[in-house]
């Protein structure tokens, strides 16, 4: 693996920005996932109100490229509450007394996406660290229950299995549902983690 592009920064994004920026968000989202502009333009609105959710967080990646600097990557997360539907999703696929032990107060990371073209470089967990720099005691996730990158830095960085095989309603992909203790340790202290 090469390593992190020259000029590329990790920041916050301010809820504010990420509501004026959220097409332009999202476009990363379907290219990262191969998914077409109807699936993306179905996720504006829940998106939009993922940002005003208490404990919301989001980071990006901007490169420079020949056209100026360019967000190439992004994540968010917020605190997982009952009655929001990933929650009670998650509730509903662990037994009671990993529910009980992962669920309350926990961080939740939603979206995590770089560009095809800069994927590769040490920034996915750059975003993955920056983003889970919160005072919460967890990080949960879904992903798709398959051989990914995703599922690859997950793993090494620290998540474990709290269910695999899970079909979430209107997803005929299995998932994985993982979780991590906080503060995030890379297993392998790989150097792009710069607090590694
Ligand atoms: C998942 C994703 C965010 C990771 O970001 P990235 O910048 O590509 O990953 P990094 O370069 O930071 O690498 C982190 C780890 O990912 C895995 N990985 C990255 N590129 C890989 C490749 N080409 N082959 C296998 N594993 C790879 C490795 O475990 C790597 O750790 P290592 O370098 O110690 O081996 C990015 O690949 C992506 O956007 N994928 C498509 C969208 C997606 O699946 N999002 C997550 C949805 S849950």
């Amino acid at each position: 693996m090469t390593g992190t592009r020259p000029a590329t920064r990790i920041v916050e994004l301010p809820p504010p920005w990420m509501r004026e920026h959220m097409h332009e968000v999202l476009a990363i989202y379907g290219l990262a996932m191969g998914y077409d502009s109807g699936i993306v333009a179905g996720r504006y609105g829940y998106a939009i109100q993922h940002t005003e959710r208490p404990g919301f967080r989001a980071v990006g990646a901007f490169a420079q490229t020949t056209a100026g600097e360019r967000l190439v990557g992004f994540g968010y997360g917020y605190l997982v509450a009952p009655g929001q539907w990933w929650h009670d999703q998650v509730r509903a696929a662990l037994d009671r007394r990993t529910a009980k032990k992962w669920l309350p107060g926990a961080f939740e990371v939603c979206e995590l996406h770089v560009l095809p073209d800069h994927q590769s470089q040490g920034l996915g967990r750059q975003l993955l660290h920056a983003l889970v720099e919160v005072p919460h005691p967890v990080a949960l996730l879904s992903t798709p229950d398959t051989d990914t990158k995703a599922f690859r830095l997950y793993q090494a960085d620290g998540f474990v299995d709290l269910a695999r095989n899970y079909h979430f309603p209107g997803d005929s992909r299995p998932f994985a549902i993982l979780g991590a203790r906080l503060p995030l340790h890379p297993r392998d202290g790989s150097p792009a983690n710069p607090r590694a």
